[in-house]
């Protein structure tokens, strides 16, 4: 029987008790029930702690062995589901502790030497976080190559573009869909940075003060694969921060894959019909026998009000803690991890739902007659001519207002009509009400010109190493 605790109290902490805690204590103290998920962690870690312990000579080789193996059969155990997890022993690091010593007696027992919970947590979440922000950045790749791949196929397609959601400016669907490859390239890149702050290895912070024995910080860091350890013990097990950076970048990519999938629902409507879904990646209704649903991206845009959520109770969590640990500490576990799972698997279904998607062409094509969507294009062939923007731009607000009144497109005016407008207009301005002249003319860095696009994709191609 384990030493731990006394007749009174048999808690791991229990011995300074007269008393047995309560039982609706320990269910509501307890974090079992999620923080199970960090095992893999919590064993990767105490065993890298183990093997700094006897290298030390805090525990003896043998008892470093011991321990390590132990953990092994008990990571074996949980893995093939044989593991009982008890909610008494409160969370993931007592369960496994108290396995141990169970496992191989004494020895077990060393384990939490020079160490504590609150260094121990912190080290977990910073391992799982590590993996997971790792994971979505891949998983963020993928998505970015969906887009790439959907725009080399729809290259030469133009669509109307649009400002307020009225019609603009025609683009091509290449333009459009790179907008969201360079969006998700950002979002990478802020994994990427949070990921710095992420990779530093907190243990040896023990309860909050540091320790008086002899421990190897940076040797632990260096099995468990840190770049860094933490310079500050009492920072170290009160700091949140990288959970806050990670669910902020977390956000904002569901914020992104929010509003694609806002124009998803659009764009699958009967008044847009701009792109049609696989029945695959769609429902049906249980009443309405001829509908098809975009629920896919309908649940994406909904799940961003927890994802945000998340972010908002890890923020007011953190507010008006004082140093250093505090239990109010554990719930920042079930927003990260829902966080986590909910972005994931939002990226990994919107990358497949991009694979099974087509646009409809000759709906994108009838969309750009009608809305004057090339008046720009006039207002700058006036600019060209010399005119001064200002009046160039109200010079063609009248030619606008008169096809209006006429039930025309610019395009039907004849010559004489846009002379009436405006003297300097000649014969080469046809070209320039076109749709293609008027997409292939707005080559300025960044534009949607054929030739800008077809160099924005070919970047595109190489950096995801498509090419
Ligand atoms: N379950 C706790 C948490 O998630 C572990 C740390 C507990 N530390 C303590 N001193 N009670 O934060």
């Amino acid at each position: 029987m384990s030493s731990a605790g006394n007749i009174h109290n048999p808690a791991m902490w229990g011995g300074r008790f007269a008393e047995k805690t309560a039982a609706s204590v320990a269910a509501f103290t307890a974090s079992i029930h999620y923080d199970a998920r960090l095992y893999r962690y919590d064993i990767a870690g105490s065993r890298a702690h183990a093997r700094m312990l006897a290298r030390q000579g805090l525990i003896s080789e043998a008892e470093g062995v011991l321990i390590v193996q132990g953990l092994e059969l008990i990571e074996q155990e949980i893995e093939a589901g044989n593991f009982v997890f008890n909610p008494e022993l409160e969370d993931i690091h007592m369960n496994i502790e108290k396995a141990l010593v169970e496992k191989i007696g004494p020895a077990g027992e060393k384990l939490h030497t020079a160490r504590s919970r609150n260094d121990q947590v912190a080290l977990d979440v910073r391992l799982y976080l590590r993996e997971e922000c790792r994971c979505l950045m891949q998983l963020l790749t993928e998505l970015q190559k969906a887009f790439v791949v959907l725009a080399r196929k729809y290259q030469q397609t133009v669509m109307p573009g649009y400002t307020h959601l009225q019609r603009a400016q025609p683009v091509l669907v290449a333009h459009h869909l790179l907008a969201y490859y360079e969006m998700f390239g950002r979002d990478r890149e802020r994994l990427a940075d949070a990921l710095k702050r992420i990779n530093v290895m907190p243990l040896g912070a023990a309860a909050l003060a540091g320790t008086g024995l002899p421990i190897d910080r940076e040797f632990v860091a260096k099995e468990l694969g840190f770049l860094a350890v933490t310079a500050n013990s009492m920072d170290t097990v009160g700091d949140r921060d990288h959970l806050i950076e990670f669910m902020s970048a977390a956000s904002l990519i569901q914020i992104h894959l929010s509003r694609l999938s806002e124009e998803l629902v659009l764009w699958t409507t009967e008044e847009f019909s701009f792109v049609t879904l696989a029945d695959s990646f769609c429902t049906g209704s249980s009443i309405m026998p001829q509908k098809k649903n975009p629920d896919i991206p309908e649940l994406i845009r909904g799940k961003s009000g927890r994802v945000v959520g998340n972010l908002m109770s890890l923020l007011m969590l953190l507010k008006g803690l004082p140093m250093t640990y505090n239990r109010d500490l554990q719930e920042d576990k079930e927003p990260l991890f829902d966080t986590v799972d909910t972005v994931s698997q939002s990226v990994a279904i919107m990358t497949q739902l991009l694979a099974n998607l087509t646009f409809n062409e000759a709906r994108l094509a009838a969309g750009l007659g009608g809305g004057y969507m090339t008046a720009t294009d006039l207002a700058d062939y006036l600019v060209r001519k010399n005119i001064p923007f200002r009046q160039a731009h109200a010079i063609v607000g009248r030619t606008v207002a008169f096809c209006l009144s006429q039930g025309k497109e610019l395009t039907e005016l004849s010559l004489a009509e846009l002379k009436g407008f405006s003297e300097v207009i000649e014969d080469d301005v046809f070209v320039v009400l076109s749709i293609a002249g008027s997409v292939n003319s707005r080559v300025s860095l960044g534009g949607t010109a054929g030739s800008v696009v077809a160099e924005a994709l070919k970047r595109a191609e190489e950096a995801l190493g498509l090419l």
